[in-house]
């Protein structure tokens, strides 16, 4: 080893010892005939005194010095006075007093310090990645992610879980994404696609007898990105057969419990709360509600059905639906133009408008309060248990609309009044996601999450009849408004399977030739199988309060895709191509 020590280690009891301590110049201060450096690693700083009574030549070399140059010292361990001890510091009760120092790598000069606060722009951070990873609070997410890993894994471990590998080539699992394709050079014209997750193979190891399967998988999807979403990205993956949803909700309510323990302290009581989709949708607007905080959409039929407010009455009586939420406390927070704002927000979710009541102690005040008689605005007031000063706002659209227009109002307005404590953790599962979802552009019926899904035995009566009201044996993992985990009830009956894929517009033929492994495995003696999967960046950013999942990974990819410290994706050589059989369009670069 080039150290004895690493720079966080060192407390008083070393004081007297030679010690020898290496990692990277974070700052320096010259008083001239005497220098401090504070020398970092991922450990810690620890404070080094070069002064020419120690070490001559030493310091005249540690003026040469400059951030994030790397070097190895070796000195002695002194105790600070009582007035130099710094309390924020691990090893601030001593310095090391420098009598050698060899330079072992000089920095050119850097183009931020990942040794102070200031936070560069992303596209610098990305493209220095090496000099970012370096920031305190990235090696703390960085050792974060170990932990939370490690503890996945002998969680599963202890539960009798295999961590079985599938293939990272493979044929296209149909997740809804696009796939990421990789050519082949032995068969023209063929490609293999990169997993979106391991879903057709975890199921077929359950047909082949391994009834406990995890993995850490990685998963590709060529996808717009946001703010929770990479192109490759990880995933806890899981899957147990001879099992009801319960056992499943059961085991991931268990996880989840010994990470809240192990890694935020915190103890949480299981069984974890459960809502309907249709409670959640009803309730929030949403399928993965922010439940740190209540601000409950509310259906206002009732108090408007016979109002003098045309919009309301027409939007009634043409099948849509009058809803709204309270923000208590709001109504002086909120000027005309701020609400215009809210307005064209809802309008992004398709909302005609936003109508908006300030309460009052006497009733409602508003453009609108004249087309809303005293026992109808008091009848809206106690709808909403509404005080004075409150601020109502309301949506009449189709019924959809209503939903996506004030979930989204109510996340929006959470963050702006600060309705919840940002450290908070709040999990939850939603279950009973429709099986299908109707596809007004393409005019024809989606898989809600996959074509496997399992249909809750008594609505599959509607196949025939109303297939949006079949029930799929799913769940959803929710944690602080994003969706964190997602699994069902697999289909384990080729006669059911091949009734959804009919439903999809999949014919027996199509499906024979995209899925004939999974469907010729299920005719071969298949266990009732159940899974789910958990995303693992989504977990680590909630669980360490991030609000971006590429600081969570250690060498993440822009909104647009790019490896900017790579230059990924990029251009091959012509023999390459011409390997793979391939020629390039010129016209669409
Ligand atoms: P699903 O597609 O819902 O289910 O993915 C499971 C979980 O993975 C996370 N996730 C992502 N995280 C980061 N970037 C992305 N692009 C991304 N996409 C998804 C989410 C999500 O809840 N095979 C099924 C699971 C199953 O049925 O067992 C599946 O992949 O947290
Ligand atoms: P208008 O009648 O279009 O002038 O609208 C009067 C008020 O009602 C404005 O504040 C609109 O934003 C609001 N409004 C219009 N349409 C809707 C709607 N579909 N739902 C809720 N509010 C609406």
């Amino acid at each position: 080893m080039l150290r004895t020590h690493t720079c966080g280690e060192l407390r008083k009891p070393a004081v007297g010892q030679t010690v020898t301590v290496c990692g990277w110049v974070d700052t320096r201060r010259d008083y001239g005939g005497l220098l401090f450096i504070d020398l970092r690693d991922r450990y810690g700083k620890t404070q080094i005194v070069f002064d020419a009574s120690e070490g001559a030549n030493a310091l005249a070399l540690a003026s040469t010095l400059r951030s994030e140059d790397v070097i190895s010292v070796t000195g002695r361990v002194v105790a600070r006075s009582d007035k130099d001890v710094n309390p924020k510091l691990s090893t601030g009760e001593i310095d090391v007093r420098a009598a050698d120092l060899t330079i072992l790598n000089k920095s050119k000069p850097v183009p931020f310090e990942p040794g102070t606060t200031n936070i560069p722009n992303e596209e610098m951070r990305l493209e220095y990645r090496f000099l970012d990873l370096r920031r305190p609070r990235l090696q703390e997410l960085v050792q974060f992610r170990h932990k939370f890993t490690k503890l996945v894994r002998d969680y599963f471990d202890e539960h009798g879980f295999l961590d079985v590998e599938t293939p990272m080539l493979g044929r296209s699992s149909p997740e809804g994404a696009r796939d990421y394709l990789v050519p082949s050079r032995v068969h023209p014209g063929s490609f293999y696609a990169l997993p979106q997750s391991p879903q057709i193979y975890k199921q077929i190891l359950m047909v082949a007898g391994y009834d406990r399967y995890m993995q850490i998988a990685r998963c590709f999807r060529d996808e717009d990105l946001r703010a929770d979403r990479q192109p490759e990205f990880t995933q806890i993956d899981v899957e147990m057969a001879f099992v009801r949803r319960e056992d499943i909700i059961r085991t991931i309510d268990g996880l989840v419990q010994v990470m809240m323990r192990q890694l935020k302290g915190k103890e949480i009581q299981l069984p974890l709360p459960q809502l309907t989709h249709r409670e959640a949708m009803e309730k929030y607007g949403s399928d993965k509600p922010d439940l740190r905080f209540g601000m409950e959409i509310q259906d206002l039929a009732g108090e408007v059905a016979n109002c003098g407010f045309g919009v309301f009455k027409n939007v009634l009586g043409s099948g849509g639906r009058v809803r709204g939420v309270c923000a208590a406390g709001a109504a002086p927070k909120y000027s005309r133009k701020d609400i215009d704002g809210l307005t064209e927000f809802v309008k992004e979710y398709k909302a005609q408008g936003l109508a908006f009541f300030r309460v009052t102690d006497t009733g409602l005040d508003s453009p609108i309060a004249k087309f809303f008689n005293p026992d109808e605005q008091q009848a809206i007031k106690a709808k909403f248990q509404a005080n004075a000063g409150d601020l109502i706002f309301i949506v009449a659209d189709k019924p959809k609309v209503t939903s996506a227009a004030l979930g989204a109002l109510r996340s929006r307005l959470g963050r702006e009044l600060q309705l919840f404590n940002p450290e908070d953790v709040h999990v939850a599962w939603v279950l009973d996601f429709p099986l299908f979802n109707w596809n007004e552009e393409e005019n024809r019926w989606d898989a809600e999450h996959h074509p496997f899904c399992d249909p809750v035995p008594e609505d599959v009566h509607f196949f025939e009849t109303d297939p949006g009201q079949i029930r799929a044996q799913s769940y959803d993992m929710v944690v602080n408004g994003y969706e964190a985990a997602s699994g069902s009830v697999r289909i384990h009956d080729p006669v059911v399977q091949q009734k959804v894929f009919d439903l999809l517009g999949i014919s027996a033929e199509q499906a024979e030739e995209r899925f004939s492994f999974l469907l010729q495995a299920l005719r071969y003696g298949a266990p009732p199988h159940a899974g789910i999967a958990l995303g693992l960046d989504r977990w680590v950013m909630l669980l360490t309060g991030c609000d971006n999942i590429r600081d969570v990974i250690a060498f993440p990819k822009t909104q647009r895709a790019m490896d900017l410290l790579s230059g990924a994706p990029s251009e091959v050589d012509a023999k390459q191509l011409r390997d793979l059989h391939i020629k390039i369009d010129e016209a669409a670069k």
